[in-house]
Order: structure tokens, then C-alpha cells, then sequence
């Protein structure tokens, strides 16, 4: 995530840009309100400091009526773009019905056409025999029962996770999590994660190879977890992606020695990548599967484990939270899933995803051409450029000038992430990719490397 230091009088403008420039219409006029009142602990919209009003598809609006184009879309939860108008009106028709709202885990006709369609929609074409555990409604709420679970069928207690992995911020999932920064916020010692090298970690090594050895070693120093967790795609971590083989490899290591697979598929699940799941081309069947995010379709806070049934034991009641399954999201998930009736939606994420790596590959030439080591990196709608922590960060701010929200990731936010929603038409892609372009241009123009160069 970027938080902007850049200088604003640096910047360049394009011909095509609006005439407001950011400095004119955010930060000069960001209301004192948040400064004063909302904790520090803010981070978004310290890179992004408009007061934003209105949304649709991939353009959101501030108070002034300024449009920014959208390849940030939630951090992944706004996979069918901001507002779409299906999933807006089955959620107005479910409230003016006076449809029941909460309803803690009671029987409602919404989360019964919810568990159906589901089932129809997703599990059963693809022959996954899954039960639907639903947690509290964010991301952090799935991988916390996913990881409990996991150690109640096992009896073991540590989990396998990866470097530069990311799984939430509640202290199961910070324990989970490779960032230190991240970790050093719990303020406890972070207890039964065991890390391992994601792929691509240890360069020119095997990083399969090694986790073998250390399960298969008994004075290894690491004791069998219970389960493993991996991003397919390390998202937050900086757009890393698991080779198949390797997930597969991994699959096959974990299942020697009975330890659970757990995909979290929470920011790249939904479709990101193509199909809806991330790990379905991989061939890999996971004991656990958490999504949330780009669940709801609309925004709305929903989380989901799936679990193989032989792991479902737990007791009545074992793991609740007031909060699970909600039913203006389940409504509106529901109409979500009418995207994956067919195949076109996974083809125009193909068809997207080529712009975007063409538009990512001039970038990273450009990048080199100016003296810069950069690599472009991802699958489907998510991709990354790496670059330096100090030009991912400026690059994002010049785009944002420009009218362009994209974030960065990875360790150092050296990697700059575009993640715009799948429903995105042609003409916002190719106007938001411009504008990342040309903002790039306007950053390495101005960094001492290209002077170097
Ligand atoms: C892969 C992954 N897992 C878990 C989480 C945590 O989700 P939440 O912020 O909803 O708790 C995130 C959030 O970015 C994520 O990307």
C-alpha cells in the first residue's frame, strides 16, 4: 500500500488530462474532519485524498465531480465494478420487501438461494464436493476458522505458511502473515506458523525440494503442521505468482504427510485470474478454500470456508460471530453468480488481461530504457511492476494526479499493482493504462537513475 510523500510541483501534465490538478481539488481541500478526528492508523486515502462520492463500473467520483478510473477496485472485493446495476436493484427490491436484514445463522430464503446457487452455479460443474462454513464477514474471519479447523481435525497446532504471504490482520492470520511490519503491530508473540520459501523465493533453488526435506527430516527442527495456507497469487505481497507445477508439487508433498491444503483465495478467487477459482487451472484440489472480498459482488462484507465434508466436525455453535453470513450480501451474491452461468466473463478477463500485460511489458522497457530494473509479473486481471519502493510509490502518485487510482504492494511497495475490475470496459482500460503510462513517462523522465543511465 502506498502512502505518498511526492512532491506535487514535480509532476507533468498531459494534454488530455482534466484541468484540475490533485493538488487543487484533495489535499488543499480535504476536509479537517479526518485529520482530526479519524485515527492515524488511516492509510488509503492517504495516497488517494479525495472525498469520494459516487461509484460505477470502474470510475468513482469525488465531492468535486472529479472522475478517477479504478484499477485498485477494493483491494479485490470489487471484482463486477462499483454499483452494478443488477446486483443494485435485487439489493433495493430485497430492502423495500422489508427482507430480512440480520439474522445471525437463523434459516433465510436469502442464504437458502445463496447455498443453491452456489452449489449449481460453482461447486458442481466443477465437481467439488464442498460444505460452506461462514464465518464472520471479512477475509482475516475466514482464514481464522479455516486455520482452527485445521488444527481441531489434526490435533497439531503450527501451520505452514509463505514468505511474503498475507492473510489478515487478526493475530491467527498476522501469524500467517510475512510481513514484519505487519507482525510487529500484534504487540504478542505470534505463535505456531511455520514459514517456508514461496516459489521463486530462493533463487536458482527449489523451493519444493527444500520444504520436503524439512517435513520429511525428523531433526528438521520443524514439527508436521497441520495444515499449509498459500496464495496462489501473493497479492499484498507484491503480485507473486506460484508457478502450477509448484502448486502442484506442494499439493503432492502436503498430502505425503497429511497436512492440509489451504488456498486463500480471498483476493485473487472471484475470478481475478480467469476462472472463478484461482487454483482450478493448477489441477489442485485444496481441503479448505477461504474467499471474501469480491464475494458479495456489490461490496458488502461476506466470507466463505469450504470444507472436504469428512472435515467438518465441529460442535454446534463451535465458531460463531453475530456478523456471519448476512443477508443484503448473500442477496446481492446470489445475482453474482449469474457472471458464471458461462464462460464470458473468464473470456473478457483474457481478453483484458493482454492489454494489460502489453501496456505492463512498454512500461517495464520503458523502466529499463531509463537505467530502472523492472519486471512484470501476473496472471488474468492482476498484475505488478516491480520497480523501486521510491518510483512505485511516485508513479502512483502522478497517476492518481492524473485521475487514476493503482496501488502498490510488496514488502518495501516497491511493486506497483493493478488489480481494475473485471467488468471494466475497453475504453477505461485502455484510458487507464494511458494515463499509467504516461505518468510513468512523467516520473522516470524526472528520477536520478535515468540520469544515471
Ligand atoms: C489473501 C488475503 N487473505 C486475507 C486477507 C484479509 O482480508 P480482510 O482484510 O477482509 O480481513 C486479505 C486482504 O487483503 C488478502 O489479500
Amino acid at each position: 500500500m502506498t502512502i505518498s510523500t511526492v512532491d506535487t510541483d514535480t509532476r507533468t501534465h498531459s494534454e488530455s488530462e482534466p484541468s484540475t490538478s490533485h493538488a487543487d481539488t484533495t489535499a488543499s481541500r480535504t476536509p479537517e474532519v479526518f485529520e482530526r478526528y479519524e485515527s492515524e492508523v488511516r492509510g488509503y486515502c492517504r495516497s488517494f485524498p479525495a472525498v469520494f462520492q459516487r461509484a460505477r463500473g470502474a470510475s468513482l467520483w469525488d465531492e468535486n465531480g472529479r472522475r478517477y478510473i479504478d484499477f485498485f477496485a477494493g483491494a479485490g472485493a470489487l471484482n463486477y465494478g462499483h454499483n452494478d446495476p443488477r446486483l443494485k436493484e435485487a439489493l433495493l427490491d430485497y430492502l423495500a420487501a422489508d427482507g430480512v436484514v440480520h439474522s445471525l445463522d437463523f434459516f433465510t430464503v436469502a442464504k437458502q438461494r445463496f447455498l443453491e446457487t452456489f452449489q449449481d452455479v460453482v461447486l458442481k460443474p466443477r465437481g467439488m464436493g464442498y460444505k460452506m462454513q461462514f464465518p464472520g464477514p471479512t477475509g482475516t474471519n475466514a482464514v481464522e476458522a479455516a486455520i482452527k479447523l485445521a488444527r481441531k481435525v489434526t490435533g497439531r497446532s503450527k501451520v505452514m505458511s509463505f514468505t511474503n504471504g498475507f492473510h489478515g490482520m487478526t493475530l491467527g492470520s498476522l501469524a500467517l502473515t510475512g510481513s514484519e511490519a505487519s507482525r510487529k503491530g500484534a504487540g504478542v508473540s505470534l505463535q505456531d506458523a511455520v514459514r517456508m520459501p514461496f516459489d521463486g523465493y530462493l533463487e536458482g533453488g527449489d523451493t519444493i525440494d527444500f520444504i520436503a526435506t524439512m517435513l520429511e527430516d525428523a531433526s528438521s527442527g520443524v514439527d508436521l503442521p497441520a495444515a499449509a495456507i498459500v496464495e496462489t497469487i501473493q497479492a499484498e505481497g507484491g503480485v507473486n505468482v506460484a508457478r502450477f507445477e509448484w502448486l502442484r508439487r506442494l499439493a503432492e508433498v502436503l498430502a505425503r504427510h497429511d497436512v492440509l491444503l489451504i488456498v486463500d483465495d480471498i483476493q485473487v478467487g472471484c475470478g481475478r485470474t480467469g476462472p472463478f477459482f484461482s487454483f482450478e487451472e493448477a489441477g489442485i484440489e485444496p481441503d479448505i478454500v477461504c474467499l471474501s472480498k469480491s464475494l458479495s459482488g456489490f461490496g458488502l462484507p461476506l466470507a466463505l470456508v469450504l470444507l472436504r465434508p469428512e472435515l467438518d466436525v465441529w460442535k454446534p455453535g463451535e465458531h460463531n460471530g453475530t456478523f456471519r453470513g448476512h443477508n443484503p450480501a448473500f442477496v446481492t451474491a446470489t445475482v453474482a453468480l449469474d457472471f458464471w452461468r458461462d464462460d464470458a466473463l473468464s473470456r473478457r478477463v483474457a481478453a483484458s488481461a493482454e492489454k494489460v500485460e502489453a501496456s505492463f511489458g512498454r512500461l517495464a522497457e520503458q523502466a529499463r530504457d531509463a537505467g530502472v530494473q523492472a519486471t512484470s509479473r501476473g496472471r488474468g486481471m492482476i498484475r505488478g511492476l516491480e520497480l523501486t519502493s521510491d518510483l512505485a510509490a511516485s508513479i502512483s502518485a502522478a497517476a492518481f494526479e492524473r485521475g487514476l487510482i493503482l496501488e502498490t504492494a510488496g514488502a518495501e511497495d516497491q511493486v506497483l499493482k493493478f488489480l481494475a475490475p473485471l467488468t471494466i470496459d475497453e475504453g477505461e482500460l485502455t484510458e487507464g493504462l494511458e494515463i499509467l503510462e504516461h505518468s510513468a513517462e512523467a516520473v522516470l523522465a524526472a528520477a536520478p537513475e535515468s540520469a544515471d543511465a
